[in-house]
């Protein structure tokens, strides 16, 4: 008799995503679209691909503070999810970017955070994506045919994005964002998340006392 074969997952790379009732987005981001718009005039002229953005500070701009709020609780949601101790953490970088038509935003990650995300203010028919690369960049050694993608086979993940999709990814997962084909723009608010106190709380040895990191204070 032939055993049968059972699969397990290691090491799978979370995504969390969270997404606002109509009335809420719409509200939310008709008020966004406005202060962006503030924010990033007069708009300079544009390098072929590029995007506007405003300074990655809106994290201090008491009117961003109903969209920080929901970033917090996401980032706290997916902090419980990982069993994470820690004494707490902020949102150290929040910007928006705007990709006209032709505009992108290429492979990279966003480093010295833990974790990082985006929401999705605008997004015009037809130009909502965002590809995550696969980080076992030894897992594309080899990559034969396959009948059907799936988890396990590809070595590229597109999320399809909306107006009021809030989504959240490990600060070191490669994504990026394709070309708008679109001819209007696409907006979105982009941020970065970090342990306070990183070197008193997280980074001494966890080996000096168990499993559990070191608390200094
Ligand atoms: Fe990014």
């Amino acid at each position: 008799m032939v055993a049968e074969l059972k699969v397990q997952e290691i090491y799978p790379t979370p995504l969390w995503l969270m997404d606002l009732d109509e009335k809420t987005r719409t509200r939310l981001n008709r008020d966004l679209l406005k202060k962006i718009h503030a924010l990033t005039e007069p708009k300079p002229v544009l390098p072929v691909g590029g995007s506007w953005q405003t300074d990655p500070m809106l994290q201090e701009l008491s009117e961003f503070e109903e969209l920080l709020g929901l970033i917090r609780k996401a980032a706290k949601g997916a902090l419980d999810f990982l069993q994470v101790e820690y004494d707490d953490f902020e949102i150290t970088s929040c910007w928006a970017n705007i990709n006209p038509t032709g505009g992108k935003n290429s492979s990279h990650t966003h480093p010295n955070n833990y974790l990082s995300g985006v929401y999705y203010v605008a997004v015009p028919k037809g130009t909502g994506s965002i590809d995550f690369k696969d980080p076992r960049v030894q897992a594309s050694a080899i990559m034969p045919p396959v009948k059907e993608r799936n988890a396990f086979n590809g070595n590229n993940v597109t999320v399809p994005v909306m107006e009021g999709r809030l989504i959240l990814f490990p600060a070191w997962l490669n994504h990026e964002v394709p070309v708008n084909r679109g001819d209007k723009e696409r907006v979105s608010i982009s941020f970065n998340i970090m342990f306070t106190r990183f070197t008193e709380t997280i980074s001494p040895t966890l080996w000096r006392k168990g499993s559990a990191p070191v608390r200094m204070d």
